[in-house]
């Protein structure tokens, strides 16, 4: 399995992906960075506690950064609620924090550690990975790639050109995407692709213990709707990964404005070459949704073992 490393902010997708994360054997996680984004940081970090206690997954846990590198933070708590991660009753965490160090430099000696190159996904705003990648300019040559949720081929979910990972933290993300470092992204267009359908709700919900929990978190997730399909965003991160054959990838040289005074966080991905540089990202331009809802089913399923 691949040593991994996951940044994020839960959040309902981000959870999900967290679980099928963990239950996949292609993959091994072996430290989660909540950092502030849909919500604070308190409360993203309690939720990634919450879920790993409930799935029996004593993972080392860093909380990262409380915001933005430069701007003020934004959330997105309209759609995930105000705690972020809203309608099942989760014990009370028995997996604990470790407050003793950054995210930063736990991912630093995580990828220092390993023998083999670490994967990093990245699917809340880009804070510590861009923060990570400037500190230890050598660790960039020691990542296998940055897999992230983010970003829109066209107009935004939280600007009218920005979503909400990379306008977050537009600086951060213009810092990861000019870092080097081979990045895989799927970006809001295949997030609308990627939904769960009524059908598919229903067969989550009989999924065991892990499927009733996400059917009641879902019941409160405002991305979408339990009528017309609910977006599960960042287990695309975790799809492109262990099952790249559902996607469409192309590489692409991707910019992210951070000078627009309407525009800051925008994605230029640049499909047509208009801007006459060398692709520095994979981007996923489409995903199966057939595909995704049966592999997503099937990755829940596993989370049971
Ligand atoms: C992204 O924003 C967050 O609300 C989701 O968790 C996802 O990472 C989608 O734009
Ligand atoms: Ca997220």
């Amino acid at each position: 399995p691949k040593p991994t490393i996951i940044s994020t902010d839960p959040g309902i997708d981000d959870a999900v992906a967290i679980a099928v994360a963990l239950a996949s054997d292609q993959l091994d996680i072996q430290l989660i960075t909540p950092l502030a984004g849909n919500v604070d940081l308190e409360n993203t970090t309690h939720n990634t506690l919450q879920l790993l206690t409930f799935l029996g997954k004593n993972v080392p846990v860093v909380p990262g950064s409380d915001r933005p590198l430069l701007r003020p933070t934004i959330n997105a708590s309209v759609i995930h609620g105000k705690s972020g991660m809203k309608g099942y009753p989760f014990p009370t965490p028995t997996v604990t924090a470790d407050h003793t160090r950054s995210a930063v430099a736990a991912m630093h000696a995580v990828i220092n550690h390993n023998t083999t190159k670490t994967t990093v996904i990245g699917i809340g705003p880009l804070t510590d990975i861009a923060i990570l990648l400037h500190l230890y300019p050598a660790d960039r040559e020691k990542i296998a790639e940055i897999v992230l949720m983010g970003g829109a081929l066209g107009r935004g979910n939280y600007g009218v050109l920005a979503e909400f990972n990379f306008v977050s933290d537009p600086e951060a993300a213009a810092m990861v995407f000019q870092s080097g470092v081979p990045i895989k992204v799927a970006p809001l267009e295949v997030g609308l692709q990627a939904e769960v359908m009524p059908a598919t709700s229903e067969k989550i919900k009989h999924l065991g213990k892990v499927g009733d929990m996400f059917y009641g978190l879902f019941s409160h997730y405002r991305s979408g709707s339990f009528e017309t399909g609910l977006r599960m965003y960042d287990a695309l991160a975790i799809a492109m990964l262990v099952e790249p054959e559902m996607f469409t990838l192309v590489d692409t040289y991707i910019a992210i404005e951070t000078q627009g005074a309407l525009t800051a966080g925008a994605s230029l991905i640049d499909l047509t070459g208009r801007l006459h540089h060398a692709p520095n990202a994979t981007v996923a331009t489409a995903v199966d949704p057939a595909q995704f809802e049966q592999w997503l089913v099937n990755a829940i399923a596993a989370t049971n073992k």
